[in-house]
Parts: structure tokens; sequence; C-alpha cells
């Protein structure tokens, strides 16, 4: 019996009770790989020492003090570890607890934005199909995921949603990619054209989608020409970097390798690496000059907002990344994961395609690798899959509705940037016979 709301309440969840690099353990003292960071969050596994020791240095100094009354040497030092390392421009950042709160954060400052600048007619907000941008209204509204945004429409702000980049079931056969993702930004351009440009605040996305399509990468240009097109109407360009930010891509920010920055950028579950509960919007100079030379305070608040103990886990994480040099245990084992992804399901009868960058890669599941037909969504696929995973101790990431928000399920992965080559190898064993037993069924 227990008197949690857990997210599924038929489902009987082990407990945790112990966890240690790659490894949880539960009560009855079996461990599991875990090959996701939960939903990539442990970015260096768990109960890492030197994040430990600064949690509880900071304990022994100061354990809370609201930010209306006191700035932190914590957030303060953490801040300046954020901004050091930020793309051009970005030199402010403002910290909250989740990646919902970021996203919420970023949609609320992008309107302050224009509100100060003398532009209230801009109003709306486009972003794309399958993305998620977190649970709450704002972020909801935003996200593109059509089971989890349906009960809430009535309650959902207005938005207007374009094409993802989604190479593998969208790009046409007589299409290259580039030409694929002109064909994206003219859609971009079209929606733009059809809502006024001088009425538009922002244009978010995922840098890399994650949770609702299984890491799926951009293609070459499709970022500079969504860049380009921003900033020849005025608009902001948010990138959620909640889930693939942070190092999880093989560079800090996913962004990098797209060659271009964001004018809004959130991040969250990398950041604190599970060690505690904190997110971040970062924010370009002009958006804080605009409000420190106008109103001069962003409306917007809580109570837990820059808590010293999250924002010293969160650097003992950023600082242990840098000097252990782990992005590039990032590339290089992140490399190894897709060799052996790839070797183990490129011929595989159900994986239509494996895709991602770094430690991040995707599993798409179809019935028919031919038509690319997804399983018929009543079989659940994607929870039997996380099943046989669990019952043979490995915690993958498997969701549905990746084809349309409905039909469809894929897998992720995102171990702990601290993961080896020996590792990597039991996981891809493990998921190959989770997959073949929950498809067997
Ligand atoms: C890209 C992205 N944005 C936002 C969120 C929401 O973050 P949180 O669950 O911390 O509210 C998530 C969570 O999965 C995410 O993947």
């Amino acid at each position: 019996m227990t008197h949690i709301l857990h997210r599924a309440i038929k489902h009987h969840y082990p407990t945790a009770v112990a966890g240690s690099g790659i490894f949880i353990r539960d009560e009855t003292g079996k461990d599991y790989i875990d090959a996701s960071g939960g939903a990539a969050v442990s970015c260096l596994g768990h109960s890492h020492p030197d994040v430990l020791a600064a949690m509880r240095a900071q304990l022994d100094q100061l354990e809370y003090a609201h930010t209306s009354f006191f700035t932190s040497r914590a957030a303060e030092d953490l801040a300046d570890d954020l901004i050091t390392h930020a793309p051009d421009g970005l030199g402010h950042v403002l910290f909250v607890d989740s990646g919902s709160e970021a996203i919420e954060a970023a949609l609320k400052l992008a309107r302050q934005y224009f509100v100060e600048r003398a532009e209230p007619q801009r109003r709306h907000l486009i972003a794309r199909r399958q993305s998620y941008h977190g649970i709450t209204l704002g972020a909801l509204a935003v996200g593109g995921r059509a089971w989890q945004r349906k009960q809430f429409a009535p309650l959902l702000i207005e938005t207007h949603h374009v094409s993802p980049v989604y190479e593998y079931r969208e790009r046409r056969s007589d299409e290259t990619s580039a030409a694929y993702g002109e064909r994206l930004a003219q859609e971009l351009e079209a929606k733009i054209a059809e809502l006024g440009g001088e009425n538009v605040i922002a244009f978010v996305a995922e840098t890399v989608v994650g949770a609702t399509m299984g890491a799926v990468p951009p293609v070459p240009g499709y970022f500079r020409r969504v860049r380009d097109i921003c900033d020849r109407h005025g608009i902001l360009l948010i990138l959620d970097e909640v889930m693939c930010g942070m190092g999880r891509t093989g560079t800090l920010h996913a962004c990098e390798q797209e060659g271009i920055r964001p004018d809004l950028m959130t991040m969250a579950k990398g950041l604190g690496g599970g060690y505690a509960p904190i997110g971040a919007l970062l924010l370009h100079d002009k958006i804080f000059d605009a409000i420190a030379g106008g109103s001069g305070a962003f409306q917007h608040g809580h109570t837990y907002m820059g808590h010293p103990l999250a924002c010293a886990a969160a650097l003992a994480v950023q600082r242990v990344i840098r000097r252990d040099n782990l992005l590039a245990n990032v590339r290089s084992q992140g490399a190894h994961l897709a060799r052996r992804l790839k070797e183990r399901f490129g011929n595989h009868p159900y994986v239509g395609d494996v895709r991602g960058r770094g430690l991040f890669q995707g599993l798409e599941i179809v019935a028919d690798r031919g038509t690319k037909e997804p399983f018929d969504p009543q079989l659940k696929l994607h929870a039997r899959i996380k099943r046989e995973a669990m019952a043979r101790g490995l915690m993958v990431y498997p969701m549905e509705g990746t084809v349309d928000g409905a039909r469809g399920d894929h897998v992720l992965l995102a171990p702990p940037f601290i993961i080896d080559a020996p590792a990597i190898d039991t996981i891809v064993d493990r998921l190959a016979d989770s997959i073949d037993a929950a498809t067997a069924q």
C-alpha cells in the first residue's frame, strides 16, 4: 500500500535503495545498469564522491536563503561558470528548479522583452510537432506531443506548430538532406508570413529531439536557416536543451554543432546530474539590457530558485565533467555505442532506424522495416520493452507516439558520461534480448 500518486497507479515500482556509478540497486539487492541516466539526467552516474562532498560542504555553510533577500556564493559561482562556457552573447542566467520551469520562464521572458521594447502586439509562439518541452501548462502548450496535450487542450494558450526534422520518415526519397532542411525552413517562413512576422514572439525547438522521438538530430544547415529567418523578423530563437544539452551530445551545448547561438536557452537534466533539482535559462544580452533599461525586473520568481544546495551540486557536476575530460568520453563512447547499435540492430526486423549524437541514441521500433509501419499502439510495445529490460537489470527509456503522437515506439539510451566500452556491450546485449522478448509476445 502506497500513499503516493505514482506515475502509473497500477504499476509496481521497485524501491531504489542505493546507487553507485552506472548502477542503481533495489531493495531486493538487484542491480540495474542505468543506460538512460533515468531520463537523460544522471550524467556522472550515481553517488559521485566529489559531488556529494561539495553538497555536504554547502550544507555545512548555508542551506537556504530566499532570493528576494539574498544572493548566494553557490548561485553566483554557478552563474559565472555557465556564462564562461555559454554561446556568445548569452551573458546572464535565471535559475529555476526543473526543465518545465525553465521553458515557462523562457516564454514569459520572451514576451516581456517585447513589451519592454514597445512591441506588445507580438503574441504568437511557434514550435514544432512531436516535441516535448515539459508538463506545466505553458510548456505543454508549446510542446507538440498530441496525446499529452489532448485532454488539457481547453486550458492551453494558443500556439502554432510546424514540422519537426524527422529524416527517417519525412524526408522524401527524391530529396537530399539539404533540400529537406530547406523545405522545413520554408514551412517556417510560411507560418511566420501567415501570422505576420511582427506578431511573432519566438520559435521554440529542441536542438536534438529527445523524449518524443528518441534522439533525432537536425539535418545540416537547418538551424542556420532557422536562425536567419528569426533574425530577419526580429523573432527570438528559444532552444530547449533540457535533455540534449550539458554535454549529452558530445559538446557542452548541442547548438555548438549547428554553428548557431540561441537568444534563450534552457537546460536542466544534465545540469544537476540528478544530484539536486535544478534548471536554468540563459539569456542574450539584448534581452537583459531591454529589461535592465526598462522595468528593471523580470516579473517571475519561485521560492526555491537558485537554491544553494542545488547550485553547489550543479557546479560540482560541471567541474568534474571538465576535470575528467568527460566530453571526450561522451564522443568516443558515443561513437562506440552508435556502432554497436548499428551492428546489432542494423538488420533487425523490428528496428527501423538507429540515430542520435554522442551518448544520446535512439532506436525506432517498427512492425515492418520495409514499409516503416509501426506496431499497433494497443500492444504498448514500449511498455513491454521497458518491462523486459528491467527484468534483465537494464534501465532504458522507451516511449510511445513516436510517429505522430499516437502511433510508433522508440527506445532512448542516455548512459552516464563515465560509461566504458564493456558496459556498453552489455547494454546492447541486454537491450537486444529485451526487444526480442517484447516483440515475441
Ligand atoms: C527537452 C525537454 N524540455 C523540457 C523538459 C521538462 O523538464 P522537467 O521534467 O524537468 O520539467 C524535458 C523533460 O523531459 C525535456 O526533455
